[in-house]
């Protein structure tokens, strides 16, 4: 079966799932990077996708989960897997208009693999502009993207076809479809390159301290180069 379309939005939903990478980098590096806490607290998961991270941000000790994301059929999905979370379909660049008054205090916003998707540069800050409206004084995002000096998608391998406009490293905003193979299925995405001046800009301009940066190192794995980022930053 062969999914053209932007896979989020539709059918893909029923067959998301994650890499190796997941399992090796991206949650060892969320769980490093995202701070523990206690007693009634909230965490905000930004392009939320299936609601994967729920337990995790349970094993870190938030109680309140709430997921956003673009996509109704991610959500549906979400709601099914994971019946404790609250879930909302919006966009990670305007959601704090929907949220209420009480709903509008998170202890912390993370976001996972959402970024890249993200087309425009003027979206790119909504989205740090909105978590820090959401964030309380304190709170902290932790949001992981593809490294974009190594994003794996660029690094063809032999379940992966990247067809990019991709100029260079400086080439900010530049589009590149990714078609994987999963089982018999194809699944072709857009993904968008932001370089790390125009995210770090982003940060910062939204107001946030930038605090440290993970870059998902695995001890147990043999890829030499790293494949994510992850922004730890402090409102
Ligand atoms: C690669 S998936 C990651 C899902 C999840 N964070 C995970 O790691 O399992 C990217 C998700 O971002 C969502 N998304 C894309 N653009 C979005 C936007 N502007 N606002 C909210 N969600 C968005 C997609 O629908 C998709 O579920």
């Amino acid at each position: 079966m062969a999914i053209h379309k932007k896979q989020y939005h539709g059918v893909f939903a029923e067959h998301y799932g994650h890499t190796e990478t997941w399992d090796t980098r991206v949650i060892p590096g969320m769980l490093r990077s995202l701070p523990a806490i206690s007693g009634n607290s909230a965490l905000l998961d930004l392009g939320c996708g299936a609601g994967h991270f729920l337990p995790y941000a349970r094993q870190k000790g938030y109680q309140h989960y709430v997921g956003i994301d673009l996509s109704s059929d991610m959500v549906k999905r979400a709601s099914q897997c994971h019946p404790t979370g609250e879930f909302l379909v919006a966009s990670a660049a305007q959601f704090s208009h929907l949220l209420s008054d009480q709903q509008m205090r998170f202890d912390a916003v993370v976001s996972i693999m959402m970024l890249s998707t993200i087309p425009s540069k003027h979206d790119v800050l909504s989205v740090f502009k909105q978590s820090y409206a959401v964030l309380k004084h304190g709170g902290v995002l932790v949001l992981c993207t593809p490294h974009p000096a190594f994003n794996s998608y660029m690094q063809h391998n032999n379940d992966t076809q990247v067809n990019t406009e991709f100029e260079g490293y400086y080439a900010q905003g530049r589009r590149y479809d990714v078609t994987r193979t999963i089982g018999d299925t194809k699944l072709t995405f857009t993904d968008y390159h932001w370089p790390l001046t125009t995210l770090i800009d982003c940060i910062v301009t939204a107001g946030f301290k930038l605090t440290g940066i993970d870059e998902c190192q695995s001890t147990n794995d043999k890829q030499a180069n790293p494949s994510h980022i992850i922004f730890i930053a402090t409102k």
